[in-house]
């Protein structure tokens, strides 16, 4: 484990690779998503605890080799970019430990993650994905990968599969009920738990308001 200034070099530098890299980025994964789910992170490890300097790192590459970004059978940027820098090789390992256990692979697979630090980080990229800004990062994410707003004929399927769900085309609206809607009971720490229950009853009351004027309720 290096100094504390060491430390914030090595986050300095991360952090300004992955604001460059994820400066154009259109799908809801831009710089800011990294960047407030490394808020969120470092917020919930205050009351949970964990390696501050190990859930930072984290956080900032956790969505450099997502499978969502296309980025599944490519050699590990992650891990190329740690060789690059000055870190304890130690530290390096348990930060690719931490972000293979974050990612969303479907409703019917579980995704376990074990340390402190890896389900505060899980924690933090879910808390994203739900409430008004979940909402409208799902809708970019949609509009990127081209699909319907909603199509009532495509009913919402819950995967079993990572392959499965990787395969889906469906509207955007079935995500809610694919992922979306599940996180809130999935939240590792009670910290996170608070802050999804909000957000969760924000988007429920999206999904009424949008079905009522998709029928001319309202
Ligand atoms: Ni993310």
């Amino acid at each position: 484990m290096g100094s504390n200034i060491q430390q914030k070099e090595l986050v300095f530098s991360t952090e300004n690779f992955i604001k460059q890299h994820f400066a154009t980025d259109s799908s809801g994964h831009d710089w800011f998503h990294i960047d407030r789910v490394r808020n969120m992170a470092l917020k919930i490890a205050a009351v949970e605890g964990g390696n501050l300097f190990l859930i930072e790192m984290a956080a900032l590459l956790h969505d450099l080799d997502d499978w969502k970004l296309g980025n599944g059978d490519d050699v590990s940027k992650t891990k190329h970019w740690l060789s690059q820098i000055a870190i304890d090789q130690e530290d390096a390992k348990v930060i690719e430990d931490i972000i293979n256990q974050v990612s969303f692979k479907g409703a019917g697979v579980e995704t376990k993650a074990e340390s402190v630090e890896a389900k505060i980080v899980q924690d933090a990229d879910r808390l994203d994905a739900i409430g008004a800004i979940g909402i409208a990062r799902t809708f970019a994410y949609g509009g990127n990968k081209q699909r319907l707003l909603h199509d009532p004929d495509i009913k919402p399927q819950l995967h079993n599969s990572f392959e499965e769900y990787k395969k889906t085309t469906a509207p955007t609206i079935n995500h809610f009920y694919e992922k979306l809607l599940l996180l809130k009971d999935r939240m590792n720490t009670k910290a996170a738990q608070e802050i999804a229950e909000e957000r969760h009853r924000f988007m429920e009351d999206f999904l009424e308001q949008f079905f009522s004027e998709w029928n001319c309720k309202k």
